[in-house]
């Protein structure tokens, strides 16, 4: 099994999102046996919460469910995990922190270094208004199948 996880702060508005996306490609392309999907925050704040109410409309609206709970980002994960997918600068430095080895810290990527339309961060919708859920479900929707055309290359090698 290869395994993503979506990381970002609370893990309640973007990662959940990106777990949502990613693991319905994977389901669309019929890879469910070979590529598995989770998330977690670098937080904890949330811990066991379901995702934003606002995150869950506006993905529904488009016809993405998500069911996750809040889990917080642990040291573990990076043994547990093949591809660690960031949302920001910030998760970024947050995560590469959390260990000395290299080969750990290689399994981090910018989940935009994928976006077809530019590199960049996926900003954090949770302050601003419901224009900020659309802008990240439009980035999320339009990268996630080039993430997953990663994946497939690393499976085949
Ligand atoms: P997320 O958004 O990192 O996309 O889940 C946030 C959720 C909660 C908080 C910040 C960002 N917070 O400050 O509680």
């Amino acid at each position: 099994m290869y395994n993503i996880t979506c990381v970002c702060l609370g893990n309640i508005c973007r990662s959940p999102l990106a777990e949502a996306v990613l693991r319905r490609e994977v389901h669309k392309r019929g890879l469910q046996d070979f590529i598995a999907v989770d998330s977690s925050g670098t937080s904890g704040w949330h811990k066991g919460e379901f995702a934003d109410p606002r995150m869950r409309a506006s993905a529904e609206r488009r016809g993405i469910h998500i069911t996750s709970r809040s889990d917080h980002f642990q040291t573990d994960h990076f043994d547990r995990f093949d591809l660690i997918l960031v949302m920001d600068n910030s998760n970024y430095r947050n995560v590469i922190g959390l260990t000395n080895c290299k080969e750990s810290q290689d399994k981090v990527r910018l989940f935009r270094d994928f976006d077809p339309e530019g590199v960049g961060e996926v900003p954090d919708p949770y302050y601003g208004g419901d224009k900020g859920f659309d802008t990240v479900i439009d980035m999320v929707e339009r990268t996630a199948s080039r993430v997953i055309d990663f994946v497939e290359q690393e499976l085949r090698g």
